[in-house]
């Protein structure tokens, strides 16, 4: 099903006209594509374990292992448009997370997004900010028209934070992933087009 408001003419035209409009500013941060130069800051906190507890991949191993999966990350970017962001801090220039689609439903123009952040900056909101803008970007860039996330139920300030950033909770999904040696239920958020452009013309 392809309905006629999953593509308006309104969006290919975003689409073309930001092409070049691959950063993302906020308050507090910038939300860029990856570089090979962000392989020491992704280390830092991709080793982890609590950065890595509720995410589908483990902690990083070696500055190495951290290059090799930046590369793939800046790969999969490009050639499956999956929009990876480096979160970085603008006081210091700092990368201290990422967020990006982890993947895509074409047919239905659908997509989900995940994000991760350091530990020493938890608890600041900056998750909920980069999340805000995020989806604001993918909405104007891309023909998205329905964004979901997903939280093991484990990790409640997932939640916080997609609902924060106007995602609804539309339930759980007991035993759905099995990763880390146990099946996880996960908590399901998305976010639709119109639902941002009706708040977008409330406010
Ligand atoms: C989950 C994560 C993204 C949150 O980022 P953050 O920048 O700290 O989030 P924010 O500060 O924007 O908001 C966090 C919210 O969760 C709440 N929170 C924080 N820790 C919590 C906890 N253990 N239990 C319940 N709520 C919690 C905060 O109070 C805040 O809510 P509030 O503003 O209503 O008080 C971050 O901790 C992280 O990257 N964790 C590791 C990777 C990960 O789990 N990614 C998500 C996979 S789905």
């Amino acid at each position: 099903m392809r309905g006629k408001t999953a593509n308006p003419w309104y969006v290919k035209h975003l689409a073309v006209g930001r092409k070049q409009s691959n950063v993302i500013l906020t308050r507090r941060l910038t939300l860029r594509p990856l570089r090979m130069q962000d392989a020491r800051d992704f280390y830092a906190y991709g080793k982890d374990p609590e950065v890595a507890r509720y995410v589908l991949w483990d902690p990083h191993t070696s500055l190495r292992q951290t290059r090799s999966i930046l590369r793939g990350l800046m790969l999969d970017s490009r050639i499956d448009n999956l929009h990876t962001k480096a979160i970085v801090i603008n006081q210091d220039q700092s990368m201290v997370g990422t967020i990006g689609l982890v993947n895509q439903d074409t047919q239905n123009q659908c997509a989900e997004v995940g994000f991760s952040l350091a530990r020493p900056q938890w608890g600041q909101g900056l998750m909920t900010e980069a999340l805000t803008a995020y989806i604001r970007y993918i909405f104007e860039a891309t023909a998205i028209n329905r964004l979901d996330a997903v939280h093991d139920s484990l990790n409640p300030a997932s939640g916080s934070v997609m609902l924060k950033a106007g995602m609804r909770r539309e339930g759980l999904h007991r035993g759905r992933i099995y990763y880390k040696g146990r099946y996880a239920t996960v908590v399901l958020y998305a976010i639709l087009r119109k639902d941002l452009e009706e708040a977008s013309s409330k406010r």
